[in-house]
């Protein structure tokens, strides 16, 4: 019984030898793998972040100028970014708050312990998002920021102490270069 036509050069029915059956099936296979993937590659490629977007993903802040005391807010994005270079009382006053009095335990320590001098949060109330205002010309342990929507009150670490909101104003990734004179955020 003939199964198909006779290789030409083998004379051997291909589809009768079981190892140039699977063969035949691999390469099929393997071409259909590679014609849905060249297919697909252009509406994966469209999910890729776009060169400018990348390009904010990481942002450099030169805070060589910030003296103890002193405060900016930058953005990163889309988000204000508030960094306080602080003095030793307001870390002191951070180190000071009894754990217990607080609604998101985090010790000033856990938040900025490997460089304390500086304060970098994200400047979003974790309650309903507003923008808190930072406390200026406070004593220490009235520093810090309110977020004016509905109250919430945050302290020199930017942990939550009084109001709605429920958790400490979220750090981003950062890093310093070039001597703690520049901060990277992302
Ligand atoms: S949004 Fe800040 S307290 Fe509600």
């Amino acid at each position: 019984m003939s199964y198909g036509r006779m290789d030409e050069l083998t004379n051997k029915n291909p589809i009768a030898d079981p190892k140039r059956r699977d063969f035949l099936k691999l390469t099929a296979t393997s071409v259909g793998v590679v014609g849905v993937c060249a297919a697909a590659w252009p509406f994966i490629n469209s999910m890729n972040p776009a060169a400018d977007v990348m390009a904010v993903a990481s942002i450099e802040v030169d805070i060589s100028k910030l003296e103890p005391g002193q405060s900016l807010t930058t953005m990163w994005r889309g988000k204000p970014i508030f960094i306080r270079h602080r003095t030793p009382e307001e870390i002191k006053a951070a180190h000071d708050t009894p754990l217990s009095t607080l609604p998101d335990k985090q010790t000033d320590q856990d938040r900025f312990g490997k460089n304390p001098e500086w304060l970098v949060v994200i400047g979003i109330c974790t309650h309903l998002g507003c923008v808190p205002t930072e406390r200026k010309n406070m004593a220490p342990a009235e520093g810090g920021w309110l977020c004016a929507c509905h109250g919430s009150r945050y302290d020199t670490s930017g942990r939550i102490i009084e109001g709605p909101a429920p958790r400490n104003l979220d750090i981003p990734n950062y890093e310093f270069l070039n001597n703690n004179t520049v901060l990277k955020i992302g």
